[in-house]
């Protein structure tokens, strides 16, 4: 079987497999948020995926929530960008920037003393990684709905920034517990206007970001990473599968590039219940490995296959299913690591002369 290995249309491209590399953020940019030489030579090493969905990237100063993650929040951040999408194109290679606003999974040391934002004011459990270490989240400041509106209009912004340094499209983080998903559910969405209450409501925050997405790339440009009841960063939702049902079928129709749904241990069967609600290309992703993958594009239940911590372990991925090569293991370790090599651009291919 190698239903891996055939062409899929996601969107405006034709990606040459059905391999597609997660968002992984890595915490290697600058203190500017600026990606450097390593991250382009990290994104070129695995072009080999059909189609390579970059870590999340912060859209506005205020959308950042780690240490060290990289911006395109403005042009010099673009241009850094442009490097990676240079180096990927250059060899065969599609890439997606990921729009990642963290919202209240943040903190004043990362802003700039700034306090960080959410639909409601209420403060999530943990801790920021910060510049600082380790510290408290805050409790955050309730946008309102005039700075609600400038959220958008910075996302359409950043989308406008990743086209011009060469991305081939974009996608709306919707999961993990940050900005779009703290909107959509109803365990940190207290508000009582045209944002909050019902789940209509809750989703049109989600809905207006895509549609100034679309106004920028065309929506066949645009797709989107939803993660029902991962639960994380202090997530959750009075009724998950209304919300995800809802949100998923005003989705359909849109023209979307696709649908990005990553599952860590639901009861509930999610795949089976929005793959036909969407109606468009299906990226199924977590916990996959080439057998699962295999079965599941066989059995019509995705287009794509994403892999995340066996893509950051093995540049050659696609190589390495197609001959049944060993894996390298992934070094937790240095997921999240100084910009050294280590853990980050040394993990070895395959020999060529093993694969002769
Ligand atoms: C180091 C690391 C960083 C991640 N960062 C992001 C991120 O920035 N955005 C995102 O949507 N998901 C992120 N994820 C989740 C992955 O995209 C993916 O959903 C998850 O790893 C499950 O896939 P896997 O089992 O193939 O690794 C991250 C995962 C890892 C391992």
């Amino acid at each position: 079987m190698h239903a891996l290995f055939s062409p899929v249309r996601i969107g405006r491209l034709e990606a040459a497999n059905r391999l597609v590399m997660a968002p992984m953020t890595r915490s290697r940019a600058d203190a500017h948020g600026l990606p450097g030489e390593l991250t382009v030579t990290y994104y070129a090493q695995r072009a080999s995926a059909g189609l390579i969905i970059s870590e999340g990237v912060f859209p506005s100063v205020m959308g950042k929530g780690y240490v060290h993650t990289p911006g395109i929040a403005n042009d010099a951040q673009a241009a850094a960008w442009k490097k990676v999408s240079a180096a990927v194109h250059a060899r065969g290679g599609r890439i997606f920037l990921q729009l990642m606003h963290c919202g209240r999974i943040s903190h004043p040391a990362l802003l700039d003393g700034a306090t960080p934002v959410a639909p409601s004011a209420i403060r999530p459990a943990g801790q920021a990684w910060t510049p600082a270490g380790q510290l408290d989240f805050v409790t955050p400041r309730a946008l309102a709905l005039a700075d609600i509106a400038a959220v958008v209009d910075d996302y359409r912004q950043a989308t406008r920034r990743a086209l011009d340094a060469g991305f081939d499209g974009v996608e709306l983080h919707a999961a993990s517990g940050y900005l779009p998903e703290q909107f959509l559910s109803s365990g940190s969405n207290r508000r009582e206007d045209a944002y909050g209450g019902s789940v209509e409501n809750r989703a049109r925050f989600i809905l207006e970001l895509l549609t100034a997405m679309a106004e920028e790339a065309g929506a066949d440009r645009v797709g989107i990473k939803i993660s029902p009841e991962m639960n994380y960063n202090s997530i959750s939702d009075d009724d998950p599968q209304q919300t995800y049902c809802y949100l998923v079928d005003q989705l359909r129709g849109r023209g979307l590039a696709y649908l990005h749904v990553a599952l860590f241990g639901t009861a509930v069967d999610y795949h089976a219940l929005l793959r036909p609600r969407f109606g468009g290309t299906y990226l199924m992703g977590s916990g996959l490995t080439q057998q699962s993958a295999e079965r599941a594009l066989a059995d019509g239940a995705a287009d794509a296959a994403v892999f995340g911590s066996a893509f950051l372990a093995n540049p050659d991925l696609p190589e390495r299913f197609r001959l049944g090569a060993a894996l390298n293991t992934p070094d937790r370790a240095t997921f999240f690591a100084p910009p050294t090599a280590q853990g980050y651009t040394d993990y070895p291919a395959l020999e060529r002369a093993e694969s002769a």
